[in-house]
């Protein structure tokens, strides 16, 4: 399994305030776990691993991902919810049937056209 969706679990999203914010899971926790379930219940050979992260320096933007793998671009993604745990899981998979990371546009789900907050080009090879 060559592909990782590195989920931020420190995240606090938009989604809770008050006193709740400093007791209730913290968004990104809940994306999380949200995607792990899924992923289970999905059944078969997971395409891609889902790895916790604490910050991917994108707060402001929370929830974040991040989907890399080797000789693959990597993408990280902002204002995601726990919410939207359906359409991560579709765009996960799409990238993770690339060689390159490179997903045209058009099949894109739309959390990642918009939310896009970087792309990385692959790590060169040593010489
Ligand atoms: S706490 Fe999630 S990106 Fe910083």
């Amino acid at each position: 399994m060559a592909v990782t969706m590195h989920v931020c679990v420190t995240c606090r999203g938009q989604d809770v305030g008050g006193e709740d914010r400093e007791t209730a899971p913290r968004a990104g926790r809940r994306l999380h776990d949200a995607l792990a379930d899924a992923q289970r219940r999905e059944g078969g050979p997971p395409r891609f691993r889902i790895v916790e992260v604490e910050c991917l320096s994108n707060c402001n933007r929370g929830c974040s991902v991040a989907l890399s793998g080797p000789g693959r671009w990597t993408y990280v993604y902002g204002d995601l919810s726990p919410a939207l745990v359906d359409e991560l899981l579709a765009g996960a998979a799409r990238y993770a049937v690339t060689a390159d990371g490179l997903v045209p546009w058009r099949e894109r789900p739309t959390i990642f056209r918009k939310g896009v907050i970087a792309r990385i080009p692959p790590a060169p090879k040593p010489v």
